[in-house]
């Protein structure tokens, strides 16, 4: 007998001094301390249920999501999934058919399902448990599901990853190898010189926290075996440079003062006719300190909301039947308004940005209010905004980034 595996979400505050089964008996803090960005960490029974659901009777847990449902996310367009063979090596994306996708007592397959924490409760359940790590880290929770000897081949990731076994067994190898270079003739990225230095056999319920650049090779031991993987992503300090330097270029746009030409009137004759004007140089640098342009508090409204920009994949719906804005004001007043799945939403300060644009501009301080009580807890309930016509708010509604809880 077995029964699928329910997560629940995680508390609205986080104890983050208290220790964590999740861990292994540490807490979060302490986590962040020892391992985090620095060693491999192998929690056996992180999820105790799984330990003690079959300690206690007959059943066993199941993963809260069937072979037969992932296949079925398999073929959504909104969701990216890859199908990797290992013998020989082949690699495919999706979205993919049914028929497309091999049964489960074929081996050397792994089907990856991105970003499901959009997609399924439990998904989005157990990503919360991990909201003591900043928002602005967090990539998406990953599902693997495989066949017998099922994996992605040796390789190392840039992001941290906790690798969570939901369904059957794997075998995890791993080393801190140096050499991390890749063999050419493969499709995939696969080390060409892996030499194990530690091997586990991870059982439902056990965990695998892996810093960046840690090499690894897990294969699966049972068929349907399920890792749910939730990553961390790391720009480069390149990449988000260049993403708020260009947003900072943009809003200059809307300063109709730059608009004015550059004009030289006290230019002297010069015998340096080759050098950038003097003149232009102070008008520009007068420029720079009037406008703060140097200065990192002008900066980091651009990576914020870089940062908070959803998926390429993500797909929002506007509600079938939207509320009028005076209808919207009472609901709020009586409902829970949460963010869409698929919405990121972050904060600098009181500044709010959901999906890449700043919401909190020109809005009430009510309404400002609002916006960080729903980036802070990801909902907002029983909310009086007073007697606005329009709002940031009702217009992401309508945009379907937030949703009435039915
Ligand atoms: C997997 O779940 O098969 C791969 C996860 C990983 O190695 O990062
Ligand atoms: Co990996």
């Amino acid at each position: 007998m077995s029964k699928p595996y329910q997560p629940p979400p995680a508390p609205k505050n986080l104890p983050i001094n208290a220790p964590w089964a999740l861990f292994g008996g540490i807490s979060p803090k302490r986590f962040m301390q020892e391992y985090w960005q620095k060693k491999p960490l192998l929690i056996r029974g992180a999820i105790p249920a799984f330990t003690l659901e079959s300690q206690n009777g007959s059943t066993n847990l199941a993963s809260p999501i069937s072979y037969e449902e992932l296949v079925e996310f398999a073929n959504q367009e909104n969701l990216e999934s890859r199908l990797i063979q290992s013998d020989p090596w082949r690699f495919q994306h999706g979205p993919f058919q049914k028929k497309a996708i091999p049964n489960l007592n074929k081996s050397n397959w792994t089907l990856l399902l991105q970003g499901m924490e959009a997609h399924h409760l439990a998904a989005a359940n157990i990503l919360s448990w991990f909201r003591f790590i900043p928002d602005a880290r967090l990539d998406d929770l990953m599902i693997s599901i495989a066949g017998i000897g099922g994996g992605v081949g040796p390789h190392f990731d840039s992001y941290d990853v906790f690798l969570i076994q939901m369904s059957g067994r794997r075998e995890w190898r791993i080393s801190e190898q140096t050499d991390l270079s890749l063999n050419p003739a493969l499709p995939l990225k696969i080390l060409q010189n892996f030499q194990s230095e530690f091997e586990w056999i991870l059982e439902p319920g056990d965990m695998l926290y892996l810093p960046p650049h840690i090499a690894h090779d897990g294969i699966a031991l049972d068929a349907g075996c399920q890792t749910w993987s939730v990553g961390f992503r790391s720009p480069s300090l390149k990449e988000l440079l260049q993403e708020g330097l260009w947003r900072l270029a943009e809003s200059l746009e809307n300063i109709p003062e730059l608009d004015k030409k550059f004009s030289d009137p006290k230019q002297p004759a010069t015998l340096q006719a080759e050098q950038l004007p003097k003149e232009l140089i102070k008008q520009l640098n007068a420029q720079l300190q009037k406008l703060k342009l140097n200065q990192i508090n002008t900066f980091l409204p651009g990576v914020t909301a870089y940062l908070s920009e959803p998926k390429q994949q993500a797909i929002f719906e506007s509600p079938s039947k939207p509320l009028n804005s005076k209808a919207f004001l009472k609901k709020l007043t009586q409902g829970k308004l949460k963010t869409s799945p698929q919405t990121r939403i972050l904060s600098l300060g009181k500044k709010v940005y959901c999906n890449g644009d700043e919401v909190t501009k020109n809005q009430t301080a009510k309404v400002i209010a609002a916006w960080n009580a729903l980036s802070a807890n990801k909902c907002l309930e029983n909310a009086n905004l007073g007697n606005i016509q329009d709002s940031s708010l009702y217009e992401v509604y309508l945009a379907g980034w937030l949703v009435f809880e039915v």
